[in-house]
């Protein structure tokens, strides 16, 4: 989000103009060596300390099949599952282009993936972020419903201004939200299960840790360039997708008022 990848001269109207081939016969051997190597480092890393719908996510995408994904293949199987399907694009969209893009339930993925020399430092999500983080949650049929709607809520929130509440949303559900499972903390968001350096700190740091409420976190700021100082921990999976759903398009503006 928050940058934009169409030039000037082609000013884009619709989120289709951001969408490009994958190009996944493109992809080197290397790329495809980095994305087995982040994927084990990340498996082994995660265990269970990520809600089980992931794990179940990544074995129903068969994620763990070696190399990038090819998106046409992931959508094969997501699609029908789901109603989600990904799309690649160049790097970062713009917001409105961003949660248009999840109000019809596409999820953009960048068509690159990091290098060897930069495993943990990235300037834009790559498409191990979005394709680890963020897909093997859309095949769960609750968290693939709000996420849609935070597609919709973020469309209504930029149309009135408050565009601003909207993204701190879902930066703390989607990106780096925590949730309960059986009692136990796990991770939620994706931000956190593609890191290898957040995840743990997320979990394990002398950071607070509120309960998630679509008030506060829409009110409370995030970092982008740093650690986050703060997690939001939702009662459980079900809690976090409830409240957001249970939030009208016009809900966001109204906590401005
Ligand atoms: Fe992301």
């Amino acid at each position: 989000m928050l940058q934009e990848t169409i030039s000037k001269d082609r000013p884009a109207k619709n989120w289709q103009d951001y969408v490009v081939p994958q190009c996944w016969e493109s992809f080197t051997e290397d790329d495809h060596a980095v994305w087995d190597l982040l994927f084990a480092r990340q498996v082994d890393l995660l265990g269970t300390r990520v809600v089980s719908a992931f794990l179940d996510g990544i074995d129903l995408l068969k994620l763990s099949h070696p190399g990038v994904p090819d998106v046409e293949g992931l959508n094969a199987i997501l699609e029908p599952r789901t109603g989600w399907r990904t799309v690649a694009v160049p790097g970062l969209v713009p917001d409105p282009v961003f949660f248009a893009m999840l109000s019809e339930r596409v999820f953009p993925v960048g068509n690159f993936i990091r290098l060897r020399e930069q495993l943990d430092y990235l300037e834009a999500p790559d498409c191990f972020h979005d394709l680890f983080g963020h897909i093997p949650m859309l095949a769960h049929h609750d968290f693939a419903e709000m996420v849609e709607h935070v597609g919709r809520l973020g469309r209504a929130a930029i149309a009135a201004g408050e565009g601003d509440r909207a993204a701190r949303l879902y930066w703390h559900s989607v990106e780096f939200g925590l949730a309960k499972e059986h009692g136990e903390l796990k991770i939620l968001g994706a931000g956190l299960s593609s890191s290898f350096g957040e995840a743990h700190f997320a979990l394990e740091a002398d950071v607070p840790r509120p309960r998630f409420t679509v008030e506060d976190a829409a009110a409370t700021a995030y970092r982008n360039d740093r650690f986050q100082p703060l997690y939001f921990v939702s009662d459980s999976l079900d809690q976090v997708a409830a409240e957001l759903e249970a939030l009208d398009p016009g809900g966001l503006a109204r906590f401005a008022a």
